[in-house]
């Protein structure tokens, strides 16, 4: 191969039941079952070409260079890629987020699904969406839910199977249901998801309880998403998330994502919900961003609550989205750009 060229959109996934902990660190294989809804409106877009005449891989994120530590993990994902495709080509690789906003919303879920299906495009190589979801699980297990839209199922695994995929369990347009994401206060860069399972595994006391919990949890979102009952679903999300939490607060060193605003955004929807009924229900990932589930008739009512709080600094309704597309050369932003 002397320079093929590929890209792929990839759409952001939130887990209402979460990953947190690994069965396989070398296979990156959850320890957990999880279940996502893919979020239409935070969407990465990534082109990669392998030109035998590059030097090296290049890696640019939002148009800078990427720092050395992304560029492992991209490279990591490539070099699996060209494993497959038996090559050896350097690739040049550009990924840029269609995020609303850049502030504390994780993109490393759409990041890794596009890049998978780009590189494995352009490596010629013609992959089913449920093994482009085990090599983009490898990169990213969260990123194997991204490549299927609407509501999305990755089952927990076992050590060495190395076939493990994201499955779809309910498409996009089968229940409208938004996720109104609370933005608050920028935070010093939190221990990352892969860090913060692996230290949670070695010494919470709550994570062997946490891995017994979450398959209960899981069937009962799975149950409620099928039923499109929010009543059944929440209340169990709600425990998903507060649960690997517990397991990551007590570890040690103790990991405490979340900020003083976290627990006024909390507090406020326990009390919308409590007192007044409002149906809405948190979830929150390795960070200190709440994320409130509800259904579409809600949600402009939820946001606008969220927004009067004071502490939340923007409000963003996402609703469920597409799982991957991609095509052939340059990615689409690219050539708008070369036509201006
Ligand atoms: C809290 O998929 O980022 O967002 O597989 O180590 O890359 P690695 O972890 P990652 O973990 C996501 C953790 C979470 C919950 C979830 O998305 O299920």
């Amino acid at each position: 191969m002397s320079r093929s060229h590929a890209w792929a959109r990839a759409s952001a996934n939130i887990a209402l039941a979460k990953y947190w902990g690994k069965a396989d660190l070398t296979h990156n294989i959850p320890a957990v079952p999880s279940i996502s809804l893919t979020l239409r409106e935070l969407v990465t877009e990534t082109e990669v070409c392998f030109d035998a005449a590059l030097p090296d891989d290049s890696v640019t994120l939002d148009g800078r260079v990427a720092t050395a530590k992304e560029s492992a993990r991209v490279r990591a994902c490539l070099d699996r890629i060209r494993a497959h495709a038996g090559i050896d080509t350097p690739a040049r690789v550009a990924s840029r987020n269609h995020f609303p906003t850049a502030a504390g919303l994780a993109s490393s879920a759409s990041g890794f699904a596009a890049l998978v299906v780009a590189a494995a495009r352009a490596a010629g190589l013609d992959a089913s969406a449920a093994t482009a979801s085990a090599w983009a699980r490898q990169c990213s297990a969260s990123a194997a839910r991204s490549l299927f839209g609407g509501f999305v199922e990755l089952p927990a695994g076992q050590a060495g199977q190395s076939e493990l995929a994201a499955q779809p369990l309910l498409p996009e347009d089968a229940w409208e249901v938004r996720v109104v994401v609370a933005v608050l206060a920028e935070t010093p860069k939190a221990v990352g998801s892969t860090e913060g399972m692996e230290r949670s595994r070695q010494s919470s006391p709550l994570y062997a309880p946490w891995l017994q919990l979450a398959p209960e949890l899981t069937k009962r979102i799975r149950e409620g998403i099928l039923a499109r009952d929010l009543t059944e679903v929440g209340p169990a999300m709600e425990q998903s998330t507060l649960s690997f939490h517990a397991a990551a607060m007590t570890a040690e060193p103790p990991l405490l994502y979340w900020l003083p605003e976290s627990v006024t955004v909390l507090q406020a929807l326990w009390r919308w919900r409590a007192v007044e009924g409002l149906q809405g229900w948190a979830t929150m990932d390795a960070g200190p961003q709440v994320k409130v589930l509800c259904l579409a008739a809600d949600a402009p009512e939820v946001a606008a609550r969220l927004a009067k709080l004071g502490c939340v600094r923007q409000t963003l309704v996402t609703s469920p989205g597409p799982g991957v597309c991609s095509g052939d050369g340059a990615a689409p932003w690219q050539r708008a750009k070369a036509a201006r």
